[in-house]
C-alpha cells in the first residue's frame, strides 16, 4: 500500500507519516458556496520525527489539533500553481489522530455549485465533486495522491429537501433533517473521494444496483441502464466477484464535465448518454470496468494513467462483447483505433511526440494533459496483443490473478511488466518477449504490428460511402438498420467537403437536426461546422449552451477556431 517513489503531483511525504482513515464532519451551505468541515485524520505507526504533510488548495484553516484536544503547530506553505500548498502539521510519536478544522473556497476546483436554473428541475439548487486527478485537495486537506490508500466515514449536513450521497453506503431517500452518514470500509485512495447534494430520486434496477436522478429525469435514466446488473453479472464471471458489495449510477445535470467518472459504489455520469435508445451505455460499462482496473488496483502515480484507463477499455470492452455480442465490441473498438489514430498524428503535429509513450512523464505539468487517447486507446490495443498473441484464455487468467495479486494496492507500470511476465513463464512457460514492452510503453507512436479490429457492420458502412460517392445520393434504404455507431462510422468517413445538397440529404436521411443523441450532434457538428452548413448551426448553439461534457466543448470550438466564422 506504501509507493516508495515520490509522486510528484502531490507534497504528502506518506514514506514517512501515512494516514490510514479519514472522519469527515461537514456542512454544505450553498449561500456562500462553501463546506465548512473538520477532517479527523488517523495516522498509521510512525515514530513522531517526521511531521504529517498534506496537499490542500484553497483551504481556510481554522484550526489544528492532535489526538481528541492536543495543540500543536503547523504551516501552511506557499502556494504552488499546479500543485496548491503543503500543510505541514507537527506530530509525535504518541499522535494518532490529526485534526483539522477549514472551510472550501467558494472557487474550490472539484467543487461545482450549480444554480437552480442549471438543474432539470429549476427548483434546488445541486452541487456535485469532480476530484480526479489532484482536485480533492480543494475540498478535503488529504495526501493527495493516488499512492495513499484509507477508509472513510462521513457526516455531511446539507439543506432540509435535499440528498447527499457519497463514494460510500448511500441513503436512498431524503432525511428531513438533512443528515446523512456514510462509511467506506475498503480503503480508497483520494481522487475517489466524491460527494453529490440535490433534489434526488432513487429507483432500484436490481438488489444490488440502481439509479439516482433528478426526479425529472430518473423514469429516463433507469429505462436507458436497464441492463445494469447484466453488467456487473457479466463482469463477474471474467473477472471475480464486485468488489464494493453496491454499484449504483447517478445521473447528473448537464454541466458535468465528463462522460462518467468511477466513485466507487456510485458512478457520476453525464446526461448525454441518455440517447432514448440505449446505444451510449459502453460509458457505464467503463465506469463499472473501473471497479477493478483502478479502484481495486489503482495506478500509483499519473505517470501510470494507462494502467487505470488501458485495462478499463480492455474490460468495458469485453463487457460489450459479452452483453451484445463480438460485432457490437468490433464497432467500439474500431472507432477506438480511429481516434487514436488521430490523437497520435494531432500529439505528433503539436510536437508532443512524448506523450504517445503509454508510460509518461508528467513531472511539474498537470496530470490532466495525460488524459488522452494514449492511456485509454493505445493501452487497450497494447492489452489486446497479449490475447491475440497467446490466447484469450491465458489473457483472462491473468487479469484474475492480475486483478488478486493486487488489489486495494496501487501498483506502477514497472510492477504490472514484472508480474505478467512472471505469470506467463510460471503458469504457462512462455518468455515474453522484452522488446514487446518496450515498443508500446517506452516508445513513441503505434507499433508496426498491432492489433486490427474487424468490423463487418463498418465495411457495410464502408460499402454505402463508395456507392454514395458515385450516384451522389443517400437513401433511408442504405442506412435502413443502422445504430448510433454505424452512424458515426459514416459522419467520420465522409469527405472533407460537402455540397449543401449533399449536407441536406444526409441530414435527414439521418433525422440529425432532431436528434437527442449527443454522439452524432457532435459528430454532425464538426462536419456541419467545416462546411459552412447554417441548417445546423441553431441545433449546435442550443447543444454548447446546455452541455458542460469537455469532450463534446474542446472538440466542436476547436473546429469553430479553424473557420473564419468560427
Ligand atoms: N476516470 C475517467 C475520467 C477522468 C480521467 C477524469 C482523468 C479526470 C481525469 C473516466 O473513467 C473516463 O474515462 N471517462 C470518460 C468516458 C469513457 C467511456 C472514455 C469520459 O468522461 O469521457
Ligand atoms: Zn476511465
Amino acid at each position: 500500500m506504501t509507493t516508495t517513489h515520490q509522486d510528484p503531483h502531490s507534497f504528502a511525504r506518506p514514506q514517512q507519516v501515512r494516514v490510514t482513515h479519514l472522519d469527515w464532519t461537514a456542512n454544505v451551505d450553498f449561500a456562500s458556496r462553501t463546506i465548512k468541515a473538520t477532517a479527523a485524520w488517523t495516522l498509521a505507526s510512525h515514530n513522531g520525527s517526521a511531521p504529517l504533510v498534506l496537499d490542500t488548495r484553497g483551504l481556510h484553516i481554522h484550526k489544528v489539533w492532535l489526538n481528541d484536544s492536543e495543540g500543536t503547530t503547523y504551516k501552511l506553505a506557499d502556494f504552488h500553481p499546479l500543485m496548491g500548498q503543503a500543510l505541514v502539521i507537527d506530530v509525535n510519536a504518541d499522535t494518532a489522530k490529526v485534526c483539522i478544522e477549514y472551510t472550501t473556497s467558494p472557487e474550490a476546483e472539484a467543487l461545482q455549485w450549480l444554480t437552480p436554473q442549471q438543474t432539470f428541475g429549476k427548483e434546488h439548487p445541486f452541487l456535485f465533486t469532480q476530484s480526479q486527478a489532484i482536485l480533492a485537495r480543494s475540498w478535503i486537506p488529504c495526501q493527495d495522491s493516488p499512492g495513499v490508500r484509507f477508509t472513510y466515514d462521513a457526516e455531511v449536513t446539507v439543506p432540509t429537501g435535499l440528498l447527499a450521497l457519497m463514494s460510500a453506503s448511500n441513503p436512498q431517500r431524503i432525511d428531513e433533517n438533512g443528515c446523512y452518514c456514510f462509511e467506506m470500509k475498503q480503503p480508497i485512495v483520494s481522487y475517489l473521494l466524491a460527494l453529490a447534494v440535490g433534489d434526488i430520486a432513487f429507483q432500484k434496477i436490481s438488489g444490488r444496483t440502481g439509479v439516482y436522478a433528478e426526479p425529472g429525469m430518473i423514469d429516463q435514466a433507469v429505462w436507458e441502464f436497464a441492463d445494469l446488473e447484466k453488467m456487473v453479472s457479466a463482469t463477474e464471471t471474467l473477472y471475480g466477484p464486485y468488489p464494493w458489495h453496491r454499484y449504483d449510477v447517478i445521473v447528473l445535470p448537464p454541466s458535468f464535465p465528463f462522460g462518467g467518472m468511477e466513485n466507487p459504489r456510485l458512478t457520476f455520469a453525464t446526461p448525454t448518454i441518455i440517447a432514448g435508445d440505449r446505444s451510449l451505455t459502453s460509458l457505464i460499462a467503463h465506469e463499472l470496468a473501473h471497479s477493478w482496473s483502478g479502484n481495486l488496483v489503482t495506478n500509483a502515480t499519473w505517470n501510470d494513467f494507462w494502467l487505470n484507463e488501458g485495462f478499463t477499455v480492455y474490460v468495458e470492452t469485453r463487457i460489450m462483447e459479452k452483453l451484445y455480442g463480438k460485432q457490437y465490441a468490433e464497432m467500439l473498438a474500431s472507432l477506438n483505433m480511429q481516434d487514436l489514430l488521430a490523437t497520435i498524428a494531432e500529439l505528433e503535429a503539436d510536437g508532443k511526440s512524448a506523450d504517445t509513450k503509454l508510460k509518461l512523464k508528467l513531472d511539474g505539468r498537470n496530470p490532466d494533459e495525460g488524459v488522452t487517447d494514449i492511456a485509454y486507446n493505445k493501452g487497450y490495443f497494447f492489452l489486446r496483443t497479449f490475447e491475440e498473441d497467446y490466447g484469450r484464455d491465458k489473457f483472462d487468467k491473468f487479469l484474475q490473478a492480475y486483478f488478486d495479486a493486487h488489489q486495494f494496492r496501487s501498483i506502477n507500470t514497472e510492477t504490472f511488466v514484472q508480474f505478467i511476465s512472471g505469470f506467463y513463464q510460471a503458469n504457462y512457460g512462455i518468455q515474453l518477449p522484452t522488446q514487446l514492452f518496450n515498443e508500446w510503453i517506452f516508445t513513441e507512436g503505434l507499433p508496426a504490428r498491432h492489433p486490427k479490429p474487424v468490423s463487418s457492420n463498418f465495411a457495410d458502412v464502408e460499402e454505402v460511402l463508395m456507392r454514395w460517392r458515385i450516384s451522389g445520393t443517400l437513401t433511408r434504404a442504405d442506412a435502413a438498420d443502422w445504430s448510433t455507431h454505424e452512424w458515426l462510422h459514416f459522419i467520420r468517413n465522409l469527405p472533407e467537403s460537402l455540397t449543401p445538397q449533399q449536407l441536406r440529404e444526409i441530414d435527414t436521411v439521418g433525422g440529425f437536426s432532431h436528434t437527442g443523441n449527443a454522439e452524432i450532434i457532435a459528430a454532425w457538428a464538426l462536419v456541419a461546422i467545416a462546411n459552412k452548413y447554417t441548417d445546423f448551426y441553431p441545433r449546435i448553439e442550443s447543444f454548447l449552451v446546455h452541455t458542460g461534457r469537455r469532450k463534446f466543448l474542446m472538440s466542436l470550438y476547436q473546429q469553430m477556431t479553424k473557420t473564419r466564422e468560427g
